[in-house]
């Protein structure tokens, strides 16, 4: 069969041969037992839906076995033959562009190149899943590609509810991801509901078919790095010669070691994982790879006296590496933390003292004895960082809810008056007041011709939005304008492409629309060859709500409220995206955060370009206006300043209180 008839043929209709477990992939670790005998038999009950009946007898001895084994049942045997990757938007089946182009996005997301765990369906963050099992895929891919523009796909966690008419204006696909009843969103209420079959962990861009690759975050990141840098200037000086310290080179963390190299700094990056530190180092993500400590110190000396631009990365236990950095005083300027403490749990953070392998086992064969482990190594780690922090180091919480998990294990992280953390997160002191008030956020597109050309035009266009908007750019927001197009000019260079042909930068509402609309108008004119995709890592001015993190700089309560997500995603769909999600979990975890993003495509329509102005506006000043009635100074700028472009705004503004008069009323 062809790749087409394939997709079309959806979960087919003779059982595949069994696959074999293979070992040069990177799996996901098995999860903890969770679920009753009663549970069991529901789980089987469940995947087995998705077949005829005369397979379930053999199936569901095979699930079984999977379920006992990897602690999930990921349908190994229904993974399709062909290769995985995004491929030129044409050679979809299909009946929509639309549709085509989310399938181009989902097989970015499960390529083996870019997904931490493709086999299981998981594209980053230890569990950040697409489908929940090869079944759901299958069968995504089938409808996608049979639907027309006048209907909508519904996708429940993974699973493919059906099309169901609606219009053309309507989103080609709206996605739900661990939405769960508040009361039933604990750890293992995932793992449990998870393992049922019923629900999965989406985290941002992997549930919504929107991840670029490491890409993604090395622009968060550099300019994240570039800021803690200038705020550690003591003269305005850069970051040559200062060292970075941080842990982790998987989906997101990898980009840690680019960025540090792109900001000029030295950046050392411990990883327990043999397999992705080889990845990363082949992958030019890294430069150098160190097993020994004293090595690792000795390098670090000579980088900083040599004041080199350089990343090394360190195979072993990040705690391990502040512990030695401390011993030898090496002086860390910046430091921070990326391992997945959003999954704390589950293969997210390994404890110092027991090997990678020995850590995997126990995970799931004495989960209590493991957690135990992982609170041990996090206090061990802290009393490390507050050493560094005595000396001078700026710490900063990199959103993997580091601080939080910390705190939990009863580490001495919390600041004097008990409520707050010692250290800020990177939202409170650089991302929030700089970037998200503002409306500068990760805004994203993918060229789906799969052109690296197509990619350099849309590089070139957008560069020259950026340079003519900041002619006329206020002060407050020209360092952003300045720091986006040095990166969109150093961008082809820096070979940052993993998958799909995929940019990012940072750009408020009026760089969105107004390159997203010379996109769209090269598109019309045939000078890009296929349509392109724009979209925004979900870590964003709008569309997340997530106190230890998104919404961390909001101070007026509401940051444990999720309205903004949901209004935000319901507004994103009826003023044009294509797609649209909402999810539970994402970055700091489970029950912690809510956030949603879109896609959408466009094909050089005068509809797509009504829509792209409708709907970024939108998806912006959603959050600027929330973020301005929180009081956020910078952020009662911007949407001052969208009411005088667009007179059908008018949003409430604060009026600001003088604190005296609160002294002595309780
Ligand atoms: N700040 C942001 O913008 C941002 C963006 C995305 C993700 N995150 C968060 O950062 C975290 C990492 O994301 P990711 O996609 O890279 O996850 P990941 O699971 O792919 O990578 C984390 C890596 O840390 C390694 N690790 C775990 N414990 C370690 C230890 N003690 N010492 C050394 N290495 C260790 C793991 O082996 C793994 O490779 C997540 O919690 C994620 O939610 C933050």
């Amino acid at each position: 069969m062809t790749f087409q008839e394939q997709i079309r043929a959806g979960i087919p209709m003779k059982l595949p041969s069994v696959k074999n477990y293979d070992t040069a992939i990177n799996h996901a670790p098995k999860r903890k037992e969770i679920l009753s005998k009663a549970e069991k038999e529901l789980a089987i009950r469940n995947a087995l839906r998705y077949f005829n009946k005369e397979y379930h007898e053999i199936l569901a001895k095979e699930f079984a076995k999977e379920l006992k084994d990897f602690g999930r049942i990921y349908m190994y045997r229904f993974r399709p033959d062909y290769k995985m990757y995004a491929r030129p938007v044409h050679e979809y089946p299909g009946k929509s562009m639309q549709t085509k182009a989310v399938m181009h996005m989902i097989q970015n997301n499960l390529d083996t190149e870019v997904a931490q765990h493709p086999h299981e369906l998981i594209t980053y963050g230890g569990n950040g899943a697409v489908f929940q099992n090869w079944a759901q895929y299958l069968l995504a891919m089938q409808y996608l590609a049979e639907m027309t523009d006048e209907q909508t796909l519904v996708m429940y966690s993974g699973h493919p509810m059906g099309i169901f008419p609606s219009h053309s204006n309507a989103p080609r696909v709206v996605i739900t991801n661990g939405m769960m009843i508040p009361n039933y969103s604990k750890q293992d209420d995932y793992e449990k509901f998870n393992a049922l079959g019923v629900t999965q962990y989406g985290q941002m861009t992997a549930g919504s078919y929107m991840y670029i690759g490491p890409q993604g975050i090395v622009h968060g990141t550099t300019i994240t790095v570039l800021n803690a840098g200038r705020k550690i200037a003591k003269r305005g000086e850069d970051l040559a010669g200062k060292l970075f310290l941080t842990s982790g080179l998987g989906g997101m963390s990898g980009a840690q070691p680019k960025a540090g190299n792109i900001a000029g700094c030295i950046t050392v990056c411990a990883e327990v994982n043999p397999k992705i530190t080889d990845i990363r180092l082949s992958q030019g993500w890294i430069d150098e790879k160190y097993t020994d400590l004293d090595l690792l110190v000795e390098r670090v000396r000579m980088a900083k006296k040599n004041k080199e631009v350089v990343s090394l990365a360190f195979l072993g236990n990040i705690v391990s590496v502040w512990e030695k950095f401390d011993e030898e005083n090496v002086y860390v300027d910046l430091g921070s933390d990326q391992t997945s403490l959003h999954n704390p749990w589950a293969g997210g953070y390994y404890p110092v003292g027991i090997s990678f392998d020995k850590a995997n086992e126990m995970m799931a064969e004495n989960p209590i004895k493991f957690k135990e482990k992982v609170q041990e190594s996090l206090r061990r780690q802290t009393v490390a960082i507050n050493r560094h922090t005595a000396k001078g180091t700026y710490f900063f919480d990199y959103g993997n809810a580091f601080l939080l998990e910390a705190g939990r294990a009863g580490a001495d992280i919390m600041a004097e008056n008990g409520i707050d953390f010692k250290y800020p997160s990177y939202v409170q002191d650089i991302m929030g007041p700089m970037c998200f008030d503002y409306g500068f956020g990760p805004f994203r597109w993918v060229c789906t011709s799969a052109s690296p050309d197509d990619l350099e035009k849309t590089d070139a266009l957008a560069c020259n939005v950026l340079e003519t908007i900041m002619k006329n750019s206020p002060q407050e927001i020209q360092q952003q304008m300045a720091d986006n197009i040095q990166w969109i000019k150093g961008a082809q260079e820096n070979k940052l492409v993993v998958g799909s042909q995929a940019r990012i930068l940072y750009a408020d509402a009026e760089g969105r629309a107004k390159i997203a609309e010379a996109f769209n108008n090269a598109v019309k004119r045939g000078e890009l060859t296929a349509p392109v995709v724009l979209g925004r890592d979900h870590h964003d001015v709008s569309g997340t709500d997530s106190p230890f993190r998104e919404t961390s700089n909001i101070y007026d309560g509401s940051q444990f409220t999720a309205d903004m997500a949901i209004q935000n995603v319901i507004g994103d769909s009826f003023r044009g995206a294509t797609w649209v999600s909402i999810h539970n979990g994402g970055g700091v975890g489970w029950g912690e955060v809510i956030n949603g993003g879109f896609g959408m495509v466009l094909d050089g329509s005068i509809e797509a370009e009504k829509r792209l102005k409708s709907m970024l506006f939108w998806d912006v000043n959603n959050g600027i206006a929330r973020r301005n009635w929180a009081r956020n100074q910078g952020a009662t700028f911007a949407i001052k300043r969208a009411m005088e472009v667009e007179p059908k705004l008018k949003v409430t503004l604060p009026n600001l209180v003088d604190d005296s008069l609160l002294q002595g009323l309780f």
